[in-house]
């Protein structure tokens, strides 16, 4: 695997079909599967890390987001990558930039509503990475569901020649998601952290058994992690899969997102649903 730091270097190095895994690094197995899902799909498979200052608000945690460059590499090799790319904020900005990229609407609802500014950011450095590594697919999780859609978008309404693969949410054995901020968590706010996860597989089971409501499958997600002390609720919403706009009745493919607050870690978490004919398949990741 080649460790690059540039653009330049990024492109010399591709071969064939280019498969893009970005990524914020502090890597684990929610990135490692994006990773080999781009190994069996590709031919060259790009990582990239790098912790982007135009998505986080004042107030979050940029200057404590966990980093281990080394482990990373460890990781990006035995899963496959081939160019491992960790541009400097210089490389990335080279200076503030000022053309950045909206996402109108599909910001309105979910962590749109709580983080302004964010998807701004991620579709601004998503778009510098399309652009400057030119992949033919790229990948990225279900975890953040708002995201993969605002990046479908973004390749689509800016004609991005890059086919945008959605991949499955990877969970730890007791259910929580992974996610690199689950360092943040002390071994009670751990255990705390089951509740959205337990939230959403009531609702997943309501599901199962017909209920189409999407205030009560709301309600079974919410009152889980409102019975669980040290979790702290920011919305429970269930929307529609396309334009991310709150619905009533699950007749639509939809997604019932969490965010909460576990001390002072914030974890987000869904289940998607796709209708297909009069049944309703259920997603909601696994080991
Ligand atoms: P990051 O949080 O590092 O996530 C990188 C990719 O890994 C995203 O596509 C995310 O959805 C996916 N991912 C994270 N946890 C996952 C899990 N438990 N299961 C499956 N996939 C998971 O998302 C970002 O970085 C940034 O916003 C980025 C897109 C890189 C732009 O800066």
């Amino acid at each position: 695997m080649d460790i690059v730091t540039t653009f330049d270097e990024v492109r010399a190095a591709r071969r064939g079909v280019v498969g893009l895994v970005p990524t914020m690094g502090y890597l684990h197995e929610g990135h490692l599967s994006l990773m080999r899902a781009a190994r069996d799909a590709t031919d060259t498979v790009v990582t990239s890390v790098f912790v982007n200052p135009l998505q986080f608000g004042e107030g979050e945690d940029l200057d404590r987001y966990p980093r281990d460059l080394e482990r990373d590499a460890e990781l990006a090799t035995g899963a496959g990558v081939d160019v491992l790319f960790v541009p400097t904020v210089e490389e990335m900005y080279s200076a503030e930039p000022v053309v950045r990229v909206t996402v109108g609407y599909l910001a309105d609802h979910l962590c749109g509503a709580f983080r302004p500014g964010h998807f701004e950011g991620v579709a601004t450095v998503v778009a510098k990475l399309f652009a400057g590594v030119q992949p033919d697919l790229a990948f990225f999780g279900r975890k953040d569901a708002q995201q993969l859609v605002v990046l479908e978008r973004l390749a689509m309404d800016l004609s991005f020649p890059v086919r945008v693969i959605g991949c499955p949410i990877v969970r730890e054995a007791d259910g929580v998601a992974m996610s690199s901020r689950n360092v943040y968590l002390s071994s009670g706010q751990r255990v705390s952290a089951r509740a959205l996860s337990l939230g959403l597989e009531r609702a997943v089971d309501a599901v199962t058994a017909g209920e189409r409501s999407a205030p009560a499958l709301v309600d079974l997600a919410r009152a889980e992690c409102a019975s669980t002390s040290g979790v702290d609720v920011q919305y429970v919403e269930m929307v529609d899969a396309v334009g991310l706009q709150p619905i009533e009745t699950l007749d639509k493919d939809a997604i019932l997102a969490i965010a909460a607050f576990v001390g002072t870690t914030r974890l987000i978490d869904n289940a998607h649903f796709w209708i297909e004919g009069n049944q309703v398949r259920s997603e909601l990741g696994g080991a």
